[in-house]
């Protein structure tokens, strides 16, 4: 706006005294070239591809807003920390991190802030993640730009650029994370970012079996080391680069076809998401569109499998999304606390618990 006011002052001052038509070309010229300078200027920023971006906000929201995926630089390893209005979870969590062994790796940790329904941001929340300090590497902290919910602050965490090896790790509020977990991760991703079959993995000790029939926990004998099972847990869950990026492109396709529902039969979760749907809480299960994913895949997610099933997270349980105050929470869960290094030995050919928790022959 200032250009061009300024231009036409500029031409007419010109003008006044010389009005011969060359000059009143070249002013339009010069009019036009700063014009469509800006106009290039504004939009390549806008497209700029290490800024992959996703619409996450047009559903409830009638303006463009964007979130980007990826972040300028690649590091070791990416913590995304995703929280709504729990502070108090929020400091403990990042005290847990801030305790945990990260051998002088090149860290980023971010933490991602919901807004509410309404738009604001929860203050204590916020003051939380601007007061902490992180001792191992960069930090940031951003508000979300509208209120994305779960599904877009799981899904819009993280997007790794092709043949990126950096390792994310996403991590709900209400977890405590085991000083070695990243020792696992980098285990882990190391071992098996080959497999195509293999799309993550989990940090959790503890899992239920979802087979329909089935109630109580995975119990894998524990001469395995870690093992594979088709559903993915989320506390605490760091995607294999390639698969993660292939889930989020799908998931951009499919999600606006009303049509569609993620229906895998014979577990829990599609009981679940089925009775969410029906009182139109479908907007808290997200895990849902990665398990269909997966099983439609034939993917894989890697869980440890740790004497008595200490995990690299543990979850609090808290009342949120996910439970609600009469889940009874009065016994945390253990937390993997030493490292031996014969945790590092594992199998090339990691054994599949299928979700009824039988052992199934790997393959070969
Ligand atoms: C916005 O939503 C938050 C969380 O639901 C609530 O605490 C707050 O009072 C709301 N603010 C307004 C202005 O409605
Ligand atoms: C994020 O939200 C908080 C709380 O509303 C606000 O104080 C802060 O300035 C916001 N930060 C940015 C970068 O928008
Ligand atoms: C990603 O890289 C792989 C090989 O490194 C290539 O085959 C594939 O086409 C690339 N995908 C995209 C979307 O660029
Ligand atoms: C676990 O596997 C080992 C080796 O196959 C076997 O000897 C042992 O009996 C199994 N333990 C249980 C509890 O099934």
């Amino acid at each position: 706006m200032i250009v061009r006011a300024l231009t036409r002052r500029l031409c007419k001052q010109i003008l006044k005294r010389k009005s011969y038509p060359t000059l009143k070309f070249m002013c339009f010229a010069a009019f036009l070239l700063i014009f469509f300078v800006i106009v290039l200027f504004r939009t390549s920023d806008m497209f700029k591809p290490k800024h992959r971006m996703f619409l996450f906000c047009s559903i409830s929201d009638n303006e463009e807003r964007y979130r980007a995926f990826t972040f300028e630089h690649d590091v070791d390893l990416s913590v995304i920390v995703i929280v709504y209005n729990r502070a108090e979870s929020l400091q403990r969590l990042l005290e847990s991190l801030n305790n945990a062994q990260f051998y002088g790796d090149n860290i980023a940790l971010h933490v991602w802030i919901d807004r509410s329904q309404n738009g604001t941001i929860d203050s204590s929340t916020y003051k939380v993640a601007r007061d902490f300090t992180f001792t191992h590497g960069q930090y940031y902290v951003h508000n979300q730009t509208c209120h994305v919910g779960i599904y877009g602050q799981w899904i819009g965490a993280w997007y790794p650029r092709n043949s990126s090896s950096e390792i994310a790790v996403i991590l709900e509020d209400d977890l405590t994370v085991s000083p070695y977990f990243y020792k696992w991760l980098k285990v882990v991703h190391n071992k098996f970012d080959n497999r195509p079959d293999i799309n993550g993995y989990s940090l959790q000790g503890v899992s239920i079996k979802h087979g329909i029939d089935q109630d109580g926990f995975l119990d894998v004998n524990k001469t395995h080391k870690a093992f594979l099972y088709p559903i993915l847990g989320t506390w605490g869950f760091s995607p294999n680069n390639r698969n993660w990026r292939a889930f989020s492109d799908w998931y951009m396709m499919v999600r606006g076809d009303p049509s569609f529902q993620p229906y895998v039969e014979g577990i829990h979760p599609s009981v679940w998401y089925q009775e969410q749907l029906e009182k139109g809480q479908q907007d808290r299960m997200w895990s849902m569109w990665f398990i269909y994913y997966a099983w439609m895949h034939k993917e894989y997610t890697m869980y440890s499998n740790f004497k008595d099933h200490q995990g690299l997270t543990i979850n609090w349980k808290e009342p949120g999304l996910h439970y609600s105050k009469s889940d009874d929470v009065t016994k945390p869960d253990p937390l993997l606390l030493d490292w031996k290094s014969e945790y590092e030995d594992l199998p090339d050919n990691p054994v599949i618990v299928d979700v009824n928790g039988n052992e199934m022959i790997p393959k070969s």
